[in-house]
């Protein structure tokens, strides 16, 4: 039997993860939306692309959780996105009803289910998520390391003229300005960056990297990116289905972890079937240990505002 994945959210990444779920033949996909006939059109469209692209996999859209039901995966999408000149913090009161009512339904309808979410602002969804459900926090992770460690390799690979494959480069961190791009670690076919790259220009890649979401979400006007979001999920869908133990920086819960407890906050973790199998802790110089203490402060406040 294939697995079973959810995409609560119709939208812009809620279909586009549900295309490269898809495209990737990782399960048979249900795409939920409150908006009727949305999931359903997008759905049907999609089935139909699979003759000719040869992808055979079942993609239903509904308005109803009880077709999510014993979900392997459920990925939450659904809120709204940014519009230009709107910070991801704002979108917090409104979405975290939204995620509240998603993680209640998951709770009843597929209590089993790993759960990753995307909406916004990421690392208090999570916690959102999390108190809602009651799952091992294991089992639910936040989605934007990836996204935002992508968008960073995507820069280093343009300036240096390389292959994106052989750039590896992570950011840790909340998903936000306070984000912690670990430039120290970057790497380009095993040759640090900083032999490649004067400082001003890494400095410029850092920055870039910050404000990732906000340039996309100027450019488009009328929301916010979906494409690498989508493909960020979809690759840690695949660490959990395929077991494969990739090391992925996600919204991960500490619990006692660089010195954090209590907190859903973007580390490196080992992804595989159960979900966060381990955390990895980086030795952070006294640089990069500020910037974070700075994050997790950030972070903490939105989950206070949160009231979760
Ligand atoms: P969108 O507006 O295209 O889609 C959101 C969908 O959610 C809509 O179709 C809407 O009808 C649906 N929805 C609203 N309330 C719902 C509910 N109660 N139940 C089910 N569906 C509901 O927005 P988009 O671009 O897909 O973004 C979705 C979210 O993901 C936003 O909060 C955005 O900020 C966030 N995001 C997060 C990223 C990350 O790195 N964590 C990256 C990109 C987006
Ligand atoms: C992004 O980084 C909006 O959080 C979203 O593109």
């Amino acid at each position: 039997m294939r697995p079973k994945i959810t995409v609560i959210g119709g939208g812009f990444v809620g279909s586009t993860t549900a295309h490269f779920l898809a495209m990737h033949e990782l399960g048979d996909i249900v795409l939920l939306d409150i908006n009727d006939g949305i999931p359903q059109g997008k759905a049907l469209d999609l089935s139909q692309a699979a003759p000719v692209e040869g992808f055979d996999v079942q993609i239903r859209g509904t308005n109803s959780y009880e077709d999510t039901a014993n979900s392997d995966i459920v990925v939450i999408t659904a809120g709204m996105p940014r519009k230009p000149g709107m910070s991801r913090d704002e979108l917090l009161a409104v979405n975290a009803g939204i995620v509240k009512t998603a993680s209640e339904n998951i709770k009843k309808y597929s209590p089993n289910a790993i759960v990753i979410v995307v909406t916004n602002p990421l690392d208090a969804m999570v916690h959102v998520a999390w108190k809602t459900t009651g799952f091992d926090s294991r089992r639910v992770i936040g989605m934007a390391g990836v996204l935002d460690s992508a968008r960073m390799r995507h820069f280093i690979a343009e300036a240096v003229g390389v292959s994106v494959e052989d750039v590896t480069a992570f950011v840790m961190g909340g998903h936000g300005d306070t984000m912690i791009p670990l430039m120290r670690f970057a790497q380009v076919g095993g040759v640090p960056l900083a032999d490649l790259l004067p400082k001003e220009k890494i400095d410029a890649i850092v920055e870039r990297t910050r404000n990732g979401g906000a340039e996309i979400v100027s450019l488009l006007k009328t929301g916010s990116a979906y494409y690498a979001p989508a493909a960020s999920v979809v690759a840690m869908v695949e660490s959990i289905l395929r077991d494969k133990k990739r090391v992925l920086p996600c919204a991960a819960y500490l619990n006692g972890e660089y010195g954090v407890k209590g907190l859903f906050i973007g580390v490196p973790v080992v992804l595989g079937g159960k979900g966060v199998e381990r955390i990895l802790e980086v030795k952070l110089n006294e640089e990069e240990k500020a910037a974070f203490e700075k994050t997790v402060q950030h972070v903490q406040e939105l989950v206070t505002g949160s009231k979760f």
